[in-house]
């Protein structure tokens, strides 16, 4: 007994070395942290429950057998951040590149079936080669199996990506499937295919990280949410991050204490709009003077710059912050701004998130680029999120909220519980002078004529009031007060339950 104690320790020891030394100091020479570094960051010290240290690959090929490394290249368990349980696997690039072998993906899909079973997140750190080359489609199977469990699991529990080195090829499509992915800046990168295939192909000439490195993923594609300097930092926001998401799909979002009292009033904020209609202001502003202690977690910050989405609390509860930014395309609504928010929404809907919805919106955005890029299709994605959704949904209207895009902010139609509208709020078909230009064209070419006709058009719909006299809004509300009815609206809506008819699902227009 006490050999095999110590044979076990011997191994253990061995585990816990991964690709050795040697690898280990290349790791960090790269500033990179090591697998099990990561975890120890990441989760509440002594909390993390390692499995399968022991687990080696099966491969006899390519002098594989005589070089077996226990736990083969991935750190899984689980774990606390701040007292609440996650699942996490961490892949170790010191061991075979943190390729990912047949046992590999198999330590990976138990700590998934695990975790949908208890309903706990799972969160991934991708730091790998890819595919275990020496295993050939043993490997593509295991990527397979993963694939399925990000789907299964997708909407049951949250799931976070952490990608902190190489994640390529085929690989990239179990980051891709979970709700967040966060990147760390010039160690990480993703693509399909590398520099030298695009080269091949296209001829195009690209280092990895253009191609897909955290700048890109964050600014052009919109594949990752967030971008970092340096593992330290991404590990330390993600403890913050864990804190707005609830468990699972059938748990309430977690609720802490805050000193901010839930009727404070923000004098600030009757002046936040300019008397102007063109002229922009932060939106920002509004988010940071609403919430719980101004603390707001956005995500996607440098995509799609016209929306806002993010993570913020009320009375302590996490919610969903969805607003335009008229500091950005004067907020319209494009292609790129109606999948951000429309995916946001979606994930707050799956997790019982109330969704806070600010508008300042002139409309969506018009042009040959989003036509052929289908700005119909992209636009109805969010269009579809917010009427399908069930979670509490509460507006403010700030000034524009114009056309098609009034409807699609989560106006009272598609069944907004509490609709505000500010004072300074214009609801209408469209902007006064376009109106005009389109009713009253024979007055095209009398100038004083128009601006008289648009004067009108102003006074009658740029105004909350028509809005109001059919009930579309519930209440114009002094901008001050906003946090104050925001708090009592959430308080009414807390056992809000509506169902959508039973199907299969829905079909999106992806
Ligand atoms: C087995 C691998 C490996 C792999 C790296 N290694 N990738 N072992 N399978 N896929 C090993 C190396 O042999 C080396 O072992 C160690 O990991 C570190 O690799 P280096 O090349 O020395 O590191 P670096 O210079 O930092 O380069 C990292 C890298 C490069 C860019 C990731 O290793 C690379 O290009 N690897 C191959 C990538 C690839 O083509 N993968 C398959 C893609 S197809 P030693 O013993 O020397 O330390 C795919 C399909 C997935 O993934 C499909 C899913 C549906």
């Amino acid at each position: 007994m006490h050999e095999i104690v110590e044979e076990l320790e011997r191994k253990r020891e061995r585990a816990k070395m991964g690709g050795g030394a040697k690898r280990i100091d290349a790791q960090h020479a790269k500033g990179k942290l090591t697998a099990r570094e990561r975890i120890d960051l990441l989760l509440d010290q002594g909390s993390f429950e390692e499995w399968d240290i022991f687990v080696e690959h099966r491969c006899n090929d390519f002098g594989m057998a005589d070089n077996r490394v226990p736990g083969d290249g991935v750190v899984t368990g689980y774990g606390t951040i701040n007292g609440r349980l996650v699942f996490i696997f961490s892949q170790d690039f010191t061991v075979f590149g943190g390729s990912l072998s047949e046992a590999h993906a198999e330590k990976i899909c138990k700590i998934m079936d695990q975790a949908i079973k208890v309903g706990a997140p799972i969160i991934g750190i991708s730091d790998s080669g890819g595919a275990r080359i020496q295993e050939g489609v043993a490997s593509l199977g295991g990527y397979a199996e993963v694939f399925q469990r990000n789907v299964m699991a997708s909407g049951v529990v949250p799931q976070i990506s952490l990608i902190m080195g190489p994640c390529a090829g085929g690989a990239v499509y179990s980051p891709a499937i979970t709700d967040f992915v966060f990147m760390v800046r010039d160690t990480s990168y993703m693509f399909v295919t590398g520099p030298d295939v695009v080269k091949t192909v296209t001829h195009e000439v690209v280092t990895a990280e253009e191609l897909g490195g955290a700048a890109t993923h964050s600014t052009r594609s919109g594949v990752a949410d967030l971008a970092f300097d340096d593992d330290v930092e991404a590990l330390t926001r993600l403890r913050s991050f864990f804190n707005f998401l609830p468990a699972n799909n059938t748990s309430k979002p977690p609720k802490r204490p805050t000193p901010d009292v839930p009727d404070r009033v923000e004098p600030s904020l009757d002046t936040l709009v300019p008397d102007n209609p063109n002229k922009p202001y932060d939106i920002k502003e509004l988010i940071f003077k609403v919430v719980d202690e101004g603390e707001f977690f956005e995500t996607q910050p440098d995509y799609a710059r016209n929306i806002v989405v993010g993570f913020a609390r009320m009375e302590g509860a996490t919610v969903g912050i969805v607003a335009n930014q008229p500091m950005v395309l004067a907020g319209c609504l494009d292609i790129q701004s109606s999948v951000k928010a429309a995916r946001f929404v979606r994930f707050c809907d799956a997790f019982n998130i109330p969704i806070i919805t600010f508008v300042d919106v002139p409309g969506f955005m018009p042009g040959t680029a989003q036509e052929y890029g289908g700005i119909i299709k992209h636009g109805a994605k969010l269009l579809y999120a917010y009427a399908e959704c069930t979670v509490p949904k509460i507006t403010v209207i700030t000034r524009k909220a114009y056309g098609g895009a009034y409807d699609v902010m989560a106006s009272k139609h598609l069944r907004g519980d509490v609709n505000f509208a500010w004072p300074s709020a214009e609801i209408a078909v469209m902007g006064p002078k376009g109106a005009v230009e389109i009713i009253f064209r024979q007055d095209a070419k009398d100038p004083e004529k128009l601006e008289r006709r648009t004067e009108e058009y102003r006074t009658k719909f740029a105004n909350p009031f028509i809005a109001g006299s059919r009930g579309y809004i519930d209440d114009v509300i002094q901008p001050r007060f906003t946090r104050k009815r925001v708090c009592r609206s959430l308080a009414m809506l807390r056992d809000k339950t509506i169902d959508n008819p039973w199907r299969k699902h829905g079909n999106i227009p992806l």
